[in-house]
């Protein structure tokens, strides 16, 4: 009997060199360890021998019994690394050279919003901040948008239930808070939080309800620009945006400024422009922002006397830019993670 185990543990050796699965493996270990399994044989045998025998057998037994246990437990060890490996994928080795033009690059948004910042900071402006939660009054009463404007519409603007708070937005009185429209309500906060004179630039997100297609996204950036100082004129305006444009898109670039309409600009304007370097685009008036003279009102609302203080605001689509820039003409294509927008822009 003894040396019928001799041989267990090397049958065991030969089933276990082809198992590939769990199932397969637990097979073979029941068919050697398993209640009806060849060692278990062995050991019930052993009650029928004569008592003298019965230790030499005890220890021939429990060897076989370890060299069996650990041979399982490695051939477990080798079939579970090989399913972890299938689930991970091939190796793979950090040292090896970049493949040609897979790098990854800034979003096309995040590079123009960069050239706007560093354009406007060099005419210096600093940055400033408000935030995607709005309240009804900086978005909308502050700016001297009347209360039956359209653009405060629930049809237009996501409002948040009445009575919900927002710890980083301050409300006024029982007004409803909102995500903002547009970044004008970021003139409201930073004028009541410096006095001027100020010179600021901010591009952040904004929210309306509109459907998706190619020039409109329920969620989309503005640029907004606000200056304020004593006898700011629109001769100055004219003179910022005018550098601006011709540092973003090229010196061939010509504007012209439309009357419009916009209630917290007082005059307001729509600014075209036109350049020979645009691809498709170019040698054609565009549409590219709104302006104006800040609204007395709007002075007033924050608590500047607009006899003493003056200043103009100005506001674009970020997205636009890039559109122009890039000569994109779908404004979805910025938010589809489409591969061929992350990498570098030759
Ligand atoms: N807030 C306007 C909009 O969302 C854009 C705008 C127009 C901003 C004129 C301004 C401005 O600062 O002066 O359409």
């Amino acid at each position: 009997m003894i040396s019928s185990l001799d041989t267990l543990v090397h049958q065991a050796q030969e089933a276990m060199r082809v198992v590939e699965t769990l199932p397969q493996w637990e097979a073979v270990k029941a068919r050697f360890v398993g209640p009806q399994g060849l060692l278990t044989g062995c050991m019930k045998q052993m009650g029928a021998l004569p008592a003298a025998e019965k230790p030499a057998m005890g220890k021939a037994i429990n060897a076989v019994k370890g060299a069996l246990e650990a041979l399982f437990a490695t051939a477990l060890a080798a079939i579970e690394a090989r399913i972890l490996a299938a689930k991970v994928g091939p190796a793979i080795d950090p040292t090896l050279p970049l493949i040609e033009g897979h790098f990854g690059a800034r979003h096309p948004l995040s590079q123009v919003k960069a050239r706007v910042y560093s354009i406007f900071k060099s005419l210096g402006f600093s940055v400033a901040d408000g935030t995607e939660v709005e309240s009804e009054w900086a978005c909308f009463d502050a700016l001297n948008v009347p209360a039956g404007h359209p653009s405060r519409a629930e049809k237009d603007t996501y409002y948040f239930p009445q009575g919900a708070s927002f710890p980083e937005t301050q409300l006024k009185g029982a007004e409803r808070l909102l995500l903002r429209t547009h970044t004008s309500s970021v003139q409201i906060r930073t004028m009541l939080a410096e006095k001027p004179p100020l010179k600021v630039v901010s591009i952040g997100r904004c929210f309306r309800r509109d459907t998706a297609d190619a020039t409109h996204s329920a969620n989309f950036h503005q640029v907004e620009s606000l200056c304020v100082d004593e006898k700011v004129t629109v001769v100055d305006m004219k003179a910022m945006l005018d550098h601006f444009l011709k540092a973003f898109f090229g010196p061939a670039v010509k504007t012209r400024f439309r009357p419009s309409f916009f209630p917290f600009t007082e005059p307001s304007f729509e600014v075209d422009m036109i350049s020979p370097d645009l691809g498709k685009l170019s040698n054609q008036w565009i549409e590219i922002l709104g302006c104006g003279r800040v609204n007395p009102a709007v002075l007033r609302e924050v608590g500047l006397d607009p006899v003493k203080w003056s200043g103009y605001a100005t506001g674009m689509g970020l997205e636009r830019l890039a559109m122009i820039h890039y000569r994109v003409d779908d404004i979805r294509h910025f938010y589809q993670n489409d591969i061929r927008f992350l990498l570098p822009i030759a």
